[in-house]
């Protein structure tokens, strides 16, 4: 299969043939909501695609489908389950539906950065988490850096106090409803593709996402500003159905891994460098972006704190004291 460039739409991709796709060969769909340039997961399911195409011609063949043009981020597992994709990376908060475990992710401060972040997701109980939906029937395969959380609204935010009453997405997670509420602000669940009309409408008033984001969905051009927070992490689980990666046979499924564990290791290595680029390009488009004091920040872990003791049940001690043991 060589490689191809434009991706079939959506409505018609589950009766026609994939373009990167010849008689015989195994047939993955790969569907993602972010863009593919500068964008930490689109450079890497790109770069997937390719190696596969390029490598497993003749066994197998894949199509990226980004930007929510297949699916939306809140559909895309149950239409794995239903085996009519066959891989997908959503962020870590989108799993609530098949484990709580995944909380670990969203509580607020619990990473001091991505290395920290990078430690705990190749320790043995970040790796024991890639297994935590098998039952489920699916399957983790890597986890995908994107970066840690900003916050934006359409109005300055410096200290706790700034946030209140103000109306934020939050993406499925309710350790991220928890969060907004905890400030005393009004969280929505939404999905990735209706921010920004949603900012742009004033259906809600700010949100919280990565540098890569906020750029690539240009929410900083309907937000008053961004302020460096860095109080969170958005990161992704590959994953694909356990029913389909079972049944592959052992020399794709062998060779399938090994390019996806090379591009997980070449990517994730640059994933913090690709954020600050799109950082950079905010404020060279005229973006406002606000840092805070240390006495600032030292209040918005205070304010945030509480959150934590809501899902220490769900989460378990054990991977909380894990994942803090990672700031080393
Ligand atoms: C979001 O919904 O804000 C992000 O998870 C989107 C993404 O996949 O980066």
């Amino acid at each position: 299969a060589a490689a191809v460039g434009t991706a079939l739409l959506a409505t018609t991709v589950s009766t026609q043939a994939l373009a990167a796709c010849e008689d015989g060969e195994i047939k993955i769909k790969f569907s993602h909501v972010t863009n593919t340039d500068k964008h930490p997961k689109g450079i890497a399911a790109t770069l997937l695609e390719k190696r596969v195409n390029e490598e497993m011609n003749g066994k197998a063949c894949m199509e990226v489908f980004p930007n929510s043009t297949l699916y939306d981020d809140n559909k895309v597992l149950e239409a794995m389950l239903n085996g009519d994709v066959q891989m997908a990376a959503p962020s870590l908060s989108k799993f609530e539906k098949f484990t709580k475990k995944f909380r670990v992710f969203d509580l607020p401060f619990i990473f001091e950065n991505i290395e920290s972040v990078d430690r705990f997701q190749n320790s043995e109980t970040g790796e024991a988490l890639k297994n935590a939906m098998r039952r489920k029937g699916l399957k983790g395969l890597a986890f995908w850096h994107n970066g840690m959380k900003q916050l934006s609204a359409n109005k300055p935010l410096l200290v706790p106090a700034d946030a209140e009453g103000l109306k934020f997405r939050v993406q499925a997670s309710d350790v991220l409803v928890a969060q907004f509420e905890q400030l005393g602000a009004n969280p929505q669940k939404m999905s990735f593709k209706e921010v920004y009309g949603g900012l742009q409408t004033k259906v809600i008033d700010g949100q919280e996402n990565t540098w890569s984001n906020i750029y690539g969905k240009k929410f900083f051009e309907v937000q008053d500003g961004t302020t460096e927070t860095n109080h969170g992490v958005i990161d992704y689980l590959v994953v694909t159905s356990t029913e389909w990666w079972d049944g592959l046979p052992d020399d794709v499924r062998t060779q399938l891994a090994t390019i996806l564990k090379e591009v997980t290791e070449a990517r994730n290595a640059e994933s913090f460098k690709v954020n600050q680029e799109n950082k950079a390009k905010i404020i060279e488009a005229g973006g406002v972006v606000r840092t805070l004091t240390a006495d600032q920040r030292k209040q918005w872990v205070s304010a945030l704190k509480p959150v934590w003791d809501k899902f220490t049940d769900d989460i378990g001690e054990d991977v909380i004291s894990a994942a803090e043991a990672s700031n080393a």
